[in-house]
């Protein structure tokens, strides 16, 4: 973000909190339940938006070294990542080329021979077959070359690897960042490494949880017990990159900034800052930390969440830096968890047939806006198909 936007977005939100007014859109709009609880809504998702886009799914610091590896489901599909010799990330189809088994158990670790707990054919980390046992007798004729790993679409880039699971080919990060990449520069993402991980069951529909994030309209009732007294009431902007999002959640520190010269102005010290990486991750900057809330789509009526704290690297070497980020940590997760269990009891209701579209109103215009970018994929995909 350049410093210019920062001053703007900083001015924007200390003009309405002292005019005590919200962040408004046009109008009142709303979308259908349907879109919560069908599973042929959840497949032409799958299709179209988990497996079609680039999404951030392994942070660069989980495959610390060359050599290596973890595994990792990702849109229905499992997934090795392996950094090999030369410091290189790839994502491969975790599926042995012989006769299909899942080639490694391990959940994470460092090698660069991964071999088959079946009948031990082998690969590199840079996914060439490397050893066949009995091969001259057994198969006489394969050519190796052609039995490589499965490759999945990978780039690593701003301290992330991103898939993209429908081709083979590395995605183009800049351009799927549409306008956002600066940013990731000014919130240090390059430098940030992952401190803490906490993974739960979400019962509900993904975009719910998406949903919960990007409004402040909920925080004074539903974060009362914990966040709420540290922020306005209500108090929200938020821009459009494509169909990415950058909200702005104000903190009542930011009235003090109307005092203070512009230059001192730093706005992660007074607000979070969310990215709505669509569609379905969310960057949450904090002062001195970012929070990743990674959803994992599983079906229409459920989602796997992680919660990850990344820190900046020269900041995890004292034990009052360790204390301070599983504190973080622990607020971080008590907080979503809030949001988390509305969603589960937002799911609950949906197929009572209460509404048959849930209602967002003039300063929930960023759920409007996520579910439009949604519609349009999705509309956009089915009309080539
Ligand atoms: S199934 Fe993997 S080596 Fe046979
Ligand atoms: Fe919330």
């Amino acid at each position: 973000m350049e410093r210019r936007t920062e001053l703007e977005l900083t001015r924007e939100l200390l003009g309405l909190a002292q005019s005590k007014r919200a962040w408004l859109d046009e109008s009142v709009s709303g979308n259908p339940v349907s879109h919560y609880i069908s599973d042929e809504r959840f497949a032409a998702e799958q299709e179209h938006l988990f497996r079609a886009l680039p999404h951030p799914v392994v942070h660069s610091s989980e495959l610390p070294e060359p050599g290596s590896f973890l595994r990792r489901t990702v849109a229905g599909l499992p997934l090795l990542f392996t950094r090999d010799k030369n410091g290189v990330a790839h994502a491969w189809l975790n599926v042995c080329r012989h006769r299909g088994t899942r080639l490694v158990d391990d959940h994470s670790g460092c090698k660069h021979r991964f071999s088959c707990p079946y009948h031990a054919w082998t690969w590199n980390s840079q996914g060439e077959l490397i050893g066949v046992p009995h091969e001259a007798q057994g198969f006489p004729d394969m050519d190796r070359s052609k039995m490589g790993l499965k490759r999945v679409g990978c780039r690593e880039a701003y301290g992330w690897l991103w898939v993209q699971a429908n081709t083979e080919d590395a995605p183009g990060i800049d351009e799927a960042l549409a306008g956002l990449a600066p940013d990731f520069d000014w919130f240090g993402a390059s430098d940030l490494t992952l401190q803490h991980s906490t993974e739960r069951l979400g019962r509900a529909n993904w975009k719910i949880l998406v949903e919960g994030g990007i409004e402040a309209y909920h925080f004074r009732v539903a974060h009362r017990k914990t966040i709420a007294p540290y922020f306005f009431d209500n108090l929200s902007t938020y821009r459009s990159f494509g169909t990415h999002l950058r909200s702005v959640l104000a903190k009542k520190s930011l009235a003090e900034l109307g005092q203070q010269p512009e230059e001192s102005w730093r706005l992660r010290e007074h607000s979070q800052v969310l990215y709505t990486l669509f569609p379905m991750n969310m960057l949450l900057v904090q002062s001195d930390h970012v929070a990743w809330i990674q959803l994992e789509p599983l079906s229409a009526n459920e989602t796997r969440i992680r919660v990850n704290t990344l820190v900046p690297a020269d900041r995890i070497e004292t034990p009052e830096d360790l204390t301070h980020w599983q504190k973080n940590h622990d607020i971080t997760v008590t907080t979503l968890d809030e949001d988390f269990d509305i969603g589960e009891s937002i799911q609950s209701g949906l197929a009572s047939g209460a509404n048959e579209s849930l209602t967002f109103g003039r300063f929930e215009g960023a759920l409007a806006c996520f579910n439009q970018s949604i519609e349009q994929v999705l509309s956009s995909q089915s009309a080539k198909t």
